[in-house]
């Protein structure tokens, strides 16, 4: 893939452009192994997704107002006034949404192929930082809006910062802005949502893509025995992965704008801070994390409960340092394959038991009420109906 003529001829005229050339050409028509099919997408699928949450972001900055009295009316002019600001603002409340979930497909394939292996041990670790920094988006970004269920959602949410052990309080204070959620968290959030955290993540995914160039992706063969790929057999990047990559965004395009029409995120009442909403949920991908404190109680419970919600993202952290082991292919490695289905399946339970938490729901003709811990009740068939929740 060549730059049109005209621009080449400028550009050669002016600058010495063969390194920039030879870097592109090498870039481009790199071979990938064999293996590399549609599994290996969920990485451009991410990147995608990161593009256009900041082209969304931005146009949704033109008219976004960070303080309490306009927050909420100005999402509302976005919505109704702002030309196809109903779309974008759709889009990227979608996109979050779908990156996490793209994220999360992309870190179980390269963990059950094993490439987090090395040399790529650092590849892992970006990506665990990027995904860290994502889901910290998501948390920023459900404040701005200022609505009743996300100014509540982050009321109980800032209030778990409290129990870290020693600078839980100052921690609090700190995302708070002062003691209760207010105009000062606000204006934090904001800041951290379009400022600090695009940078870092710029940042991150420079680095990751980076290195995952450097080391090219990973084959099936044992840690130390992997051959560099043939020209004869590999794939090129371009225009072979790059297709796919094109279908992928085709596709992502068709899923987002029919998620924006079929499924609009509503906008919901104005915060008011002395009305509690019943059932105040965090969004998915904090239910796991959220039920799990759940089940922490006592004198050390809320210490015991940050330490276990921690912990999982410390061992993902540190993967590829404990999972030694010279094998990649998932056959070979029945611990490690074990492990990340033992972590999957919690992690989905957890998520499941967080979602149907307090709330009234039917399986197969019958009545369960849960409990907050998620234990089911079943419930008289002839009891009236709680205001608890839907089915
Ligand atoms: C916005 C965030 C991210 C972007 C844009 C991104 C992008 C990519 C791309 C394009 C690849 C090439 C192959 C593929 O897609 O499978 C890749 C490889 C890789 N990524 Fe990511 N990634 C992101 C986040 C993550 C996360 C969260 C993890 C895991 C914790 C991760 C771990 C890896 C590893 C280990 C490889 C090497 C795969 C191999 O050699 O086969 N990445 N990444």
């Amino acid at each position: 893939m060549n730059a049109p003529g005209w621009l080449q001829r400028f550009l050669n005229e002016r600058y010495n452009m063969e390194v920039a050339n030879t870097f592109i050409d090498k870039q481009m028509h790199k071979r990938l192994p064999p293996h590399t099919g549609w599994l290996h997408i969920f990485g451009s699928l991410s990147l995608l997704l990161f593009i256009s949450q900041t082209i969304t972001g931005i146009l949704l900055l033109i008219y976004y107002r960070p303080t309490p009295d306009e927050a909420h009316a100005s999402i509302q002019y976005i919505t109704g006034e702002a030309h196809f600001g109903w779309l974008y603002r759709q889009v990227h409340a979608w996109g979050a949404s779908l990156m996490i979930l793209g994220l999360t497909l992309h870190m179980i394939r390269t963990y059950f192929m094993g490439s987090y292996k090395k040399p790529r041990e650092l590849t892992w670790m970006t990506g665990v930082m990027i995904f860290v920094v994502t889901i910290t988006f998501g948390f920023t970004g459900y404040l701005l809006p200022w609505n009743q269920i996300a100014f509540w959602a982050t009321t109980v949410g800032t209030e778990s910062a409290a129990k870290v052990p020693y600078i839980g309080g100052w921690l609090q204070y700190c995302l708070r802005g002062g003691d209760a959620v207010t105009g000062e968290t606000l204006s934090r959030f904001f800041v951290v949502h379009v400022i600090i955290l695009p940078w870092v993540l710029t940042g991150l995914i420079a680095v990751h893509l980076f290195l995952m160039r450097a080391t090219n992706l990973a084959t099936m063969e044992r840690v130390g025995e992997e051959k560099k790929t043939p020209e004869e057999c590999g794939i090129p990047f371009f225009p072979v992965h790059v297709a796919k990559e094109g279908v992928v965004a085709v596709l992502l395009i068709a899923v987002l704008v029919t998620l924006s029409v079929l499924s609009p995120w509503e906008i919901g009442e104005p915060a008011n801070p002395l009305s509690t909403p019943p059932h105040i949920k965090p969004e998915w991908y904090f239910l796991p994390s959220y039920q799990l404190l759940k089940y922490f109680q006592g004198p050390y419970g809320a210490f015991m409960g940050i330490i276990a919600c921690s912990v999982p993202f410390a061992l993902l952290f540190f993967w590829p340092m404990l999972d030694r082991g010279k094998e990649r292919h998932p056959r070979k490695r029945p611990l490690a394959v074990g492990f990340g289905l033992i972590g999957l399946i919690s992690a989905l339970a957890l998520g499941y038991l967080g979602h149907v938490s307090g709330l009234e729901k039917s399986y197969f003709g019958a009545r369960y009420h849960f409990s907050e811990k998620g234990w089911p009740t079943r419930i008289a068939d002839d009891a009236p109906p709680s205001d608890s929740g839907g089915h």
